[in-house]
C-alpha cells in the first residue's frame, strides 16, 4: 500500500486507508487469515482485547510478514482496552496493565494505535484516558484514541485538560453517516476510523450466532435486484462491497473490512481504482438512517 493510500493522524503516523477487521473470528481461526490478509495486501490489523483473538492474530501477523517479506514497521496494528474488569470499570492503572497484557498476547513490543473500545460512564473515560495517555508517553503506543465516543464524550476530556485522542473509530457507513460527529472530530483533528461499512449488505454478519441489529426487512432490502447499492456497483463496474468501501475512503475514513474468505480479501482491498461522482456521493448521503447496527439494539455513541 502506497503513502496516497494512507491517511496521516495527528500524531504523526500514517494508517492504511483499508485495514483487515477481526472481529467474530475466533482465536483458534485468526492466525491463518491474518497471514491471508497480509498476503493480499493488507498492512493494517484490527482486534480487540474483547475479541479473544489477541493471541492468534499474533501468530498469524508473525507468520505473514515472514512470508510476505515485511518488518514490522512495515504492519500498522490496533487493539482495544475494553473497559470493564467483572462487574466495574477498569482504572487508570489497569487500563495500563491491560495495555500491556495485550502487548504480550500480540507478541509486540508497541502497538500503533490504542483504543478505548466503548463508553460505560464519566469517571471511566477520564481514569482509562490517563491510562491511555500513559500508554503514548513511554512510546509504547505510537497513537492512541477512542471508539463510539460521541462529541460530548471528547469535550470531557478536553475540558478536563488531558490530550485529544487521535481517533475515534465507530460505525459508518451510508446507512449511518454520522454528520454532525464527523464535522466535530475533523474540527478537533481526530481521524473518524469506520467500522461495519458492509452492514447494508445482504451478506453482512449472517453466519449463526453473529448478531446485528439488522431486520428481517433490511436484509430483505439487500437482496431486491433494485437495491440502491447494486445500482451503483453495476454503474462502476464494481462489487457492492467495493463501492460501500470505496464510499468510505473517499470520504477519508480508514476502513477495516473483515472477511475470512480469500477472494472477498483481494476483492476488498481493490477500492483505488474508481470514483463515486459527486452526484452519486450527494445521493448516498440522503440514504443516512442514523444509528448503527453492529451493537444491536444498543448505540454505543450515546450510550453512557
Ligand atoms: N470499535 C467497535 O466497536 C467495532 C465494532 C464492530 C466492528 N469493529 C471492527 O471493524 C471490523 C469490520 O466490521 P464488521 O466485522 O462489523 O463488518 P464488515 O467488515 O463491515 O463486514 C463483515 C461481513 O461482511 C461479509 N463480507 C466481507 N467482505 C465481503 C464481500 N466482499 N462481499 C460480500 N460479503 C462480504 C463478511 O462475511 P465473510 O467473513 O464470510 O466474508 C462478514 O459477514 C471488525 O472486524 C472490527 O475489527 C469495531
Amino acid at each position: 500500500m502506497t503513502d496516497m493510500h494512507k491517511r496521516e493522524l495527528a500524531a504523526g503516523v500514517k494508517v492504511p486507508l483499508v485495514g483487515f477487521g477481526t472481529y467474530l473470528i475466533p482465536n483458534d481461526k485468526v492466525a491463518p487469515a491474518v497471514e491471508d490478509a497480509l498476503a493480499a495486501g493488507y498492512r493494517h490489523v484490527d482486534t480487540a482485547e474483547v475479541y479473544e483473538n489477541e493471541r492468534g492474530v499474533g501468530e498469524g501477523l508473525r507468520r505473514g510478514m515472514r512470508q510476505a517479506g515485511l518488518d514490522r514497521g512495515d504492519v500498522f496494528v490496533t487493539t482495544k482496552l475494553w473497559p470493564l474488569a467483572r462487574e466495574r470499570t477498569k482504572t487508570a492503572e489497569e487500563a495500563v496493565r491491560s495495555f500491556d497484557e495485550s502487548l504480550d498476547r500480540l507478541g509486540l513490543e508497541q502497538i500503533d494505535l490504542y483504543l478505548i473500545h466503548a463508553t460505560f460512564g464519566r469517571e471511566q473515560r477520564l481514569e482509562q484516558w490517563q491510562g491511555l495517555v500513559e500508554a503514548y508517553e513511554t512510546g509504547k503506543a505510537r497513537a492512541i484514541g477512542v471508539s463510539n465516543f460521541n462529541a460530548a464524550h471528547i469535550d470531557e476530556l478536553i475540558e478536563a485538560g488531558l490530550p485529544v485522542p487521535h481517533v475515534n473509530q465507530i460505525e459508518l457507513h451510508p446507512w449511518s453517516q454520522k454528520p454532525e460527529l464527523v464535522s466535530y472530530l475533523n474540527q478537533k483533528g481526530i481521524t473518524p476510523v469506520a467500522y461495519s461499512s458492509l452492514a447494508p449488505l445482504s451478506t453482512w454478519r449472517t453466519a449463526p450466532g453473529h448478531a446485528s441489529g439488522k431486520t428481517q426487512e433490511m436484509r430483505a432490502e439487500g437482496e431486491r435486484s433494485d437495491s440502491p447499492f447494486k445500482k451503483l456497483a453495476a454503474k462502476y463496474g464494481v462489487t457492492e462491497a467495493q463501492l460501500l468501501l470505496r464510499w468510505g475512503v473517499q470520504n477519508g475514513y480508514p476502513v477495516l473490512p473483515k472477511s475470512t474468505n480469500p477472494v472477498r480479501m483481494r476483492e476488498n482491498l481493490d477500492v483505488f481504482s474508481f470514483r463515486i461522482d459527486d452526484a452519486d456521493m450527494d445521493d448516498i448521503r440522503g440514504m443516512d438512517r442514523g444509528a448503527g447496527l453492529a451493537w444491536g439494539e444498543v448505540d454505543p455513541t450515546t450510550h453512557g
